[in-house]
C-alpha cells in the first residue's frame, strides 16, 4: 500500500508495542489487557480526554500504548483517535505498534476510521534531505489479517486526500503543470479513468484565450487535463463537471504579488488536486456516476511574454476579458475551463473550486471554504456535504445587484472590478465569483473558495499544518447525496 503517509499499514503479525484506545471509564482492548490497563489508569490517574495517552512500558509487546479517543459526541471521534496515535507513536519515537484485532476492540468498523485517521494525520511529504530526520517517516501499522478489508477501505479514503496534499505541497519547481498533467494521468488511468491533456497547440486551436494568456509568462507550457469518471456507462449524461484551478505556482505576473506569502503560492493548484482527488475517491468506490475534472494546469509568472494590465483578451467563450490585475489569474482559466466543460459535456451541475481571493481568509479564516451560487438546492446540498465530512461551507452572497463588480468600461467583463471602498486593488471573492458566474451562463453552477482552508497552518484532528486535500471529501460525499451514487 502506497501512501504520502509516515505511517504504513501491514497485516503481519509482529512483537511491536500494543495500542490501545480508551475514553472517560471505557477501555477499548483485548478482554486478556483488561486488568493491567485498568489499573495502570487507576494508578496513574490518567484521564483519557483526545490528546492524550499513557504509556504502560514494557518490552515489545509487553508495551500498550492507550490512546484517548475523541469525545463520545465528535462525529470524527475514531479518525481523530487514529490522529492522536500517530501523534503519540511520533512521540515515543516507535518504528512500529500493533493494533489489537477490531473483533478483540470490541469497536467493530470503526476500525476503518481509525486507520483513515492515521493515515491522513501522518501524512508528511518527503521532500528529500540528505540528512534524514530520525522518525519522520516508516512508522509500521500492523493489523490483524482478518481486519485487511478495513485497512483497504482506509487506505481507499484517505489515499486520494494525501496524494492531493502531496501535490498541492510539491514546490514549483518540481511539479509543473506538464508534471502534474502526467502525474494525474499516471495515477488516475490504471483506475479506468479516462484522462485527457490538451497543450499549448491544442489550446491554441480551441481559441482558449485565458489559459494562453495567463500561462504567457511562464517558460512552462500549460495543461488542460480532463479527467472522466464513467461510473454509469449505460447513460450519456453527465452528471457534474469539477473545475480546479489548477496555478502551479501564481507570482502575480506583472502585477508581481508582494514579499509576504508569495513562497506559498505553490499551493494554487489546490483545487485542481482537490478535484482529481475526487474523480481516484469516486473510481476507487466504482461510484456509479458520470463525473468529469477539469483542470486548467499553468504558471503565472513574470517576464517579457507576461500578459499585461490594460490587456483586453478574448476567452475560450468568445467573451473579451479586461484584464485590469494579472494577479486575478484564477477566474481567467478558470473561465475556460468551465466553457469547455460546457461545450464538451454538457453536465448537470458544475462546481469550480479555487484558491481564489486572499480576502476569503479575513472572514472565514482556515475553517470555512466560501461557496457561492444563485442555486439554493446546491447550496444546501454542497453545505449538507461539506458538514457530513468535516469540510465545512459558508454561502456569501452572490446576487444580481451585485453584477456591477465585474463590468468593465472596454470589454465584456472585468476580471479585477469596480473599485470599492477598499481601495482600487479590489480582491472581493463575491467579485471573483461574479466573473465566473459569467461563463457558467444560467447553468447550475457554484463557487467554493478554498483558499483558507487548502492550507492549514495548524493541527487539525485530520492534517498537520500544510496542504488539507479540502474538498476530497466533500465533492465525493457530494457526488452521493446528489446522484445517490
Ligand atoms: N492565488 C491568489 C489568491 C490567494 C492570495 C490565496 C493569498 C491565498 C493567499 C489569487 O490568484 C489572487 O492573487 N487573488 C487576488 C485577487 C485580486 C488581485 C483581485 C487577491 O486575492 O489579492
Ligand atoms: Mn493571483
Ligand atoms: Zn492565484
Amino acid at each position: 500500500m502506497t501512501s504520502w503517509s509516515s505511517v504504513e499499514i501491514k497485516a503481519v503479525p509482529d512483537a511491536a508495542p500494543i495500542v490501545v484506545f480508551a475514553d472517560g471509564d471505557a477501555i477499548y482492548a483485548p478482554d486478556t489487557h483488561r486488568g493491567r490497563i485498568a489499573s495502570a489508569i487507576e494508578a496513574t490517574g490518567f484521564d483519557a480526554k483526545a490528546g492524550r495517552w499513557l504509556d504502560l512500558v514494557g518490552k515489545d509487546s509487553d508495551r500498550i500504548v492507550v490512546v484517548a479517543a475523541g469525545a463520545k459526541d465528535s462525529a470524527d471521534r475514531w479518525r481523530s483517535a487514529g490522529g492522536h496515535l500517530v501523534d503519540a507513536i511520533r512521540a515515543l519515537a516507535l518504528k512500529a505498534v500493533r493494533l489489537p484485532a477490531a473483533s478483540d476492540l470490541d469497536i467493530g468498523d470503526v476500525l476503518a476510521d481509525i486507520l483513515e485517521g492515521a493515515l491522513l494525520h501522518g501524512f508528511r511529504l518527503d521532500q528529500g534531505r540528505r540528512d534524514p530526520i530520525p522518525g519522520h517517516f516508516g512508522a509500521m501499522l500492523y493489523i490483524a489479517e482478518s481486519d485487511l478489508a478495513l485497512a483497504g477501505r482506509a487506505q481507499d479514503r484517505a489515499g486520494p486526500v494525501n496524494r492531493a496534499r502531496a501535490w498541492v505541497e510539491q514546490p514549483a519547481n518540481l511539479l509543473t503543470p506538464a508534471t502534474f498533467a502526467d502525474e494525474a494521468e499516471a495515477a488516475l488511468a490504471p483506475l479506468g479513468v479516462t484522462v485527457r491533456q490538451l497543450g499549448p497547440a491544442e489550446l491554441e486551436a480551441l481559441g482558449a484565450g485565458g489559459i494562453l494568456a495567463v500561462a504567457a509568462g511562464s517558460e512552462n507550457e500549460p495543461r488542460l487535463a480532463i479527467a472522466e469518471w464513467r461510473g454509469a456507462p449505460d447513460r450519456d449524461s453527465w452528471d457534474a463537471a469539477f473545475v480546479g484551478k489548477g496555478l502551479t505556482f501564481d507570482a502575480g505576473g506583472l502585477n508581481l504579488k508582494p514579499r509576504p506569502g508569495i513562497a506559498k503560492m505553490k499551493f494554487d493548484m489546490a483545487g485542481g488536486a482537490a478535484v482529481l482527488g475526487a474523480i481516484e475517491r469516486l473510481a476507487l468506490r466504482k461510484a456509479k456516476a458520470n463525473i468529469v475534472a477539469i483542470v486548467p494546469m499553468c504558471e503565472n509568472n513574470i517576464d517579457g511574454k507576461s500578459y499585461r494590465p490594460g490587456d483586453v483578451i478574448t476567452s475560450l467563450a468568445g467573451l473579451t476579458i479586461d484584464v485590469q490585475d494579472t494577479d486575478a489569474e484564477g477566474r481567467i482559466v478558470l473561465a475556460d475551463g468551465v466553457t469547455y466543460a460546457i461545450r464538451e459535456y454538457d453536465p448537470a451541475v458544475i462546481v469550480d473550486v479555487a484558491t481564489l481571493t486572499g480576502m476569503i481568509m479575513g472572514v472565514l479564516h482556515e475553517d470555512f471554504a466560501g461557496l457561492f451560487t444563485g442555486d439554493d438546492a446546491l447550496a444546501a446540498s454542497l453545505a449538507d456535504a461539506g458538514t457530513a465530512v468535516q469540510e465545512p461551507l459558508w454561502r456569501l452572497p452572490l446576487v444580481a445587484s451585485m453584477d456591477y463588480l465585474v463590468e468593465s468600461p472596454v470589454a465584456d467583463v472585468s476580471n479585477l472590478g469596480a473599485p470599492g471602498w477598499f481601495g482600487a486593488g479590489g480582491g472581493s471573492p463575491v467579485a471573483g465569483a461574479k466573473f465566473i458566474e459569467k461563463f457558467a451562463k444560467d447553468r447550475r453552477w457554484a463557487h467554493l473558495d478554498i483558499a483558507g482552508v487548502g492550507w492549514a497552518t495548524r493541527r487539525s484532528s485530520r492534517s498537520g499544518p500544510g496542504a488539507t486535500g479540502f474538498g476530497v471529501a466533500l465533492l465525493d460525499r457530494w457526488v452521493d447525496l446528489a446522484t445517490g451514487a
